[in-house]
Formats: structure tokens, sequence, C-alpha cells
């Protein structure tokens, strides 16, 4: 039969172009039911439940009988690899709403109709979906989709208001273009940034839980004139990478960046910088509360001695062609003679980018800067280092060898720095 082909074709070519995903730790084996309803951004459930079940986590689905009209329940099944539950009562079907909604970690409903939102706001139970909201022991979070101005009907606010008092997570939804060509507030959340808001519901209960963390991100900029810069090679994926670790294990993040080429982790609060002494203030100030800073930035350790406001020309023979340079502000003295008096924040990382005999200028570098770790890495060592996706970390500690890690991604080993970080502050 030709549609099933063509979906079979769909089904492939949809697997294969969203297989970019690797696998979280904090996603690995976490029960996801994720319930869909009849709205056109049916299709965006399909991309979430794909990247869910590519992170680790086994998504069950559920499907009202409107949105099965929009996508098969096959499709479902076909990027989970689990069977997809609709609205036929099979012999089970009395105790299957409790078994799902008592055995999951978070219940997803995305998207979530105006219909749908205003019968769980009612505690209406005439489909598995709902009956199985109500008998959910676990976190709930709805992301609505509607069309032309329905969420800004009074009836849907005082829904959304209801469901928001009673705990239920609300992602979105999001300004722009509605299938009815209209633009406004109504859109379903993108499912990148759904899967982020995922994140941050499941790690509430994570070890560094009402924990602030700062992290600091990507290189520093120091202008020359208005178009030239003195930088480094920093792309900011092992600050990043951090950021997202330490939102995944239940922190409060401030992320304070220099340019950087990749997205900022959902729920971090993100404060941009260009220069030393921006990034300087700005650590400064987050760390008067902070549990912990991560102080990853490749910062700029010197700056021209004069910035010109003119773009400087070949001809300008005042310039010549030497640049004179002066010190940077060296960001972690100034955060030890902060905490000195203070005591915050409360635990200190900072990274030691090394080109010969790391350990030994790691270990100095740790006393100097007053730090409780140093994560030591040689920069010219192959897939370590600027702009990969793997690094090869050793940790110390004023004691001496923490953990000297193998060659591994960015991710695992911002997990095992937030794992030391965290076992510090909670042995406190
Ligand atoms: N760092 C800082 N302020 C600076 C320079 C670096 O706080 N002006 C921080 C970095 O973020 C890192 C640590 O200090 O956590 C070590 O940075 P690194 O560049 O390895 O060392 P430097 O202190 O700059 O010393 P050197 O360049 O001589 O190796």
């Amino acid at each position: 039969m030709p549609e099933l082909e063509l979906l079979r074709f769909y089904v492939l070519w949809f697997t294969f172009y969203t297989m970019d995903m690797e696998p979280i730790t904090l996603l690995k084996n976490k029960r996801i039911l994720l319930g869909v309803t009849g709205s056109i951004a049916c299709y965006k459930a399909v991309d979430l439940a794909s990247k869910l079940t590519q992170a680790g986590a086994l998504v069950d689905v559920i499907v009202t009988s409107a949105a099965a009209k929009f996508v098969s329940p096959l499709t479902f099944r076909s990027v989970t690899g689990r069977p997809v539950f609709d609205d036929m009562w099979r012999l089970d079907g009395h105790v299957r709403h409790v078994g799902l909604g008592e055995t999951a970690d978070l219940l997803l409903i995305a998207p979530a109709t105006a219909h749908t939102i205003a019968k769980l706001a009612l505690g209406l139970a005439d489909n598995l979906l709902t009956t199985t909201a109500l008998a959910a022991r676990c976190p709930v979070m709805a992301a609505p989709a509607m069309d032309g101005g329905m969420y800004q009907h009074p009836a849907t606010q005082a829904n959304v208001a209801t469901l928001r008092q009673r705990g239920v997570l609300l992602a979105g939804p999001v300004e722009g273009r509605m299938a009815s060509g209209l633009s406004g507030l109504g859109r379903m959340m993108e499912p990148s940034d759904l899967f982020g808001h995922v994140r941050l519901a499941l790690a509430r209960t994570g070890v560094l839980n009402g924990r602030h963390v700062v992290v600091t991100a990507g290189p520093t900029r120091e202008a020359l004139d208005p178009v030239r810069f003195i930088s480094n090679r920093s792309t900011g994926r092992q600050g990043l990478a951090v950021a997202q670790a330490a939102l995944d294990a239940g922190a409060r993040v401030t992320l304070i960046a220099g340019p950087v080429h990749q997205p900022i982790p959902i729920g971090a609060e993100h404060i941009a910088v260009t220069t030393t002494q921006e990034m300087a203030d700005a650590v400064c100030e987050a760390v008067v509360d902070a549990d912990a800073l991560f102080m990853v930035a490749a910062v700029a350790d010197f700056r021209p001695e004069t910035r010109a406001d003119q773009k400087i020309k070949k001809t300008d023979q005042a310039w010549g062609l030497a640049i004179g340079l002066e010190k940077t502000l060296d960001i972690l003295s100034a955060v030890k003679e902060q905490r000195e008096k203070t005591g915050f924040p409360r635990v200190t990382l900072g990274f030691a980018a090394e080109t010969q005999d790391a350990f030994e200028y790691g270990r100095h570098k740790l006393l100097r800067k007053g730090l409780n770790y140093i994560a030591v890495n040689d920069v010219t060592a192959a897939g370590a280092g600027f702009g990969v996706d793997t690094n090869r970390i050793a940790l110390l500690s004023s004691a001496g060898l923490v953990e000297e890690m193998p060659l591994q991604s960015k991710t695992a080993v911002a997990e095992r720095l937030v794992h030391y970080v965290a076992k510090t502050l909670n042995s406190r």
C-alpha cells in the first residue's frame, strides 16, 4: 500500500535526521509519559519523543483519539520502540492508567490543547490521558498549543492559572506563526527547548538542589579598535557543558559567558560579557551568595594599552606595527580576596590550560589562586582543549591528584567535576 510505504520512508528519514543526540545521564532509564493531544503541533511531539529516546529515556506515549488523526501511533512507536497507548480500552484498561501514572518520573502533555487543559483544570477523566493525569504521582508538565487567541481567552487563562497553582509546570506557549496563518502567543514550544524544560523538571531532586552555582565560559575579547580584538581559540563548549551538568544536578546556575558558539543551556541565567573586566565585575557580583564557582573561561590575560576610536589604517604611521599590551585583572585572585572576607563562594574550581609541565603549573595555580580544585589540561594533547568535543583532564586539589580522567566527552568531564564539587559542598 503506497501510504504505508510513504509512512515507513518518513519514519526512517525522521529517525536518521534526528540522530544527533548523545545519551544523557539524567535521562537514562527515566520513564517519561508523553501525552499527545489533538493539535497540528503533534508532529513536533514525534521529534520530542525521538530526542528523549535517543537521550536514554523510556518514553511511553498516550495519544488521544484526536491526536491519532494528526499522527499515527505507529509513528510514535517507531521512534520510541515502545508500545503506544490510545483510547481503545482493552482488557486491562481499568488499571492501565494507574500503572502508567504511578511508575512515571514525569507526565509531559505536549501538545496540550485548550480542551485538555480545561479538562485537567476541572479534574475530568474521560479518556486514558486524563484518567492517567489524575492517577499520576509524578510531576506534570504541559506545553500548550492553540490558535487564534484561544490562549488569551479568560477561560483558558483561568484554567492555566488553576493548573499552575496545583504545581503543574507550564512550558510555553511561545509567540509565532500559527496554523491559521495568524501570528500570536499560542505556538507549542520547539522540541529542543521543551527537552531542556524536561531536564529541569527531572533535575529538581539532584545533588545540587537548592544550591547556587556560577559558571564562566568562552573567551574574553580585548578591542584594539572598533573592528579588531585580541582573544583566544576557546569556543565555550567545556564551560557550557559544566553549566548544563550543574543544571542537571538541580542547581540554580548563573552562566557568565564571553562570545560562545553553542546554545545556552535552558534554565541558566545568562550574563553575556565581552572583556575581562566585564567578566570580573559580573563574577564578583554573582558569587556573593554562591555555593560554587567553576571558572572555566579562557580569560584574555592582556589588553592593548590604548584602544583606537576609529579603525586603524595600514597607512597610519603613528601606530607603526607595535602594539603595547598591559595585563588584565586576574579574576580568580579578585574572587580569592572577596572570599577571604565573606566566605563566598564556598567552593572554587579553576582550569589550567597548559602546553608544557601541566601538573606542575596546575599545582602552582591552585595554590596561588586559592582554589579547592583545579582541572588541568594539556591543550596540545590530541582530542583535548579548544574547539573539540572531548577533553583529557587531571583534577588536582591541595591534597594532590584527585583523578586522572581518560579522554572523554566534555559532557562526561563536566559531570565528573560537578560530582566532586557537590561532594565537597555536601560533606560540610
Ligand atoms: N583566570 C582568571 N583571570 C585571568 C586569567 C585566568 O580568573 N585574567 C582563570 C581561568 O579562568 C582559569 C585559571 O584562572 O580558571 C587559570 O587560567 P590559565 O589561563 O590557565 O592561567 P593564567 O592564570 O592565565 O596563567 P598563565 O597564562 O600564565 O598560564
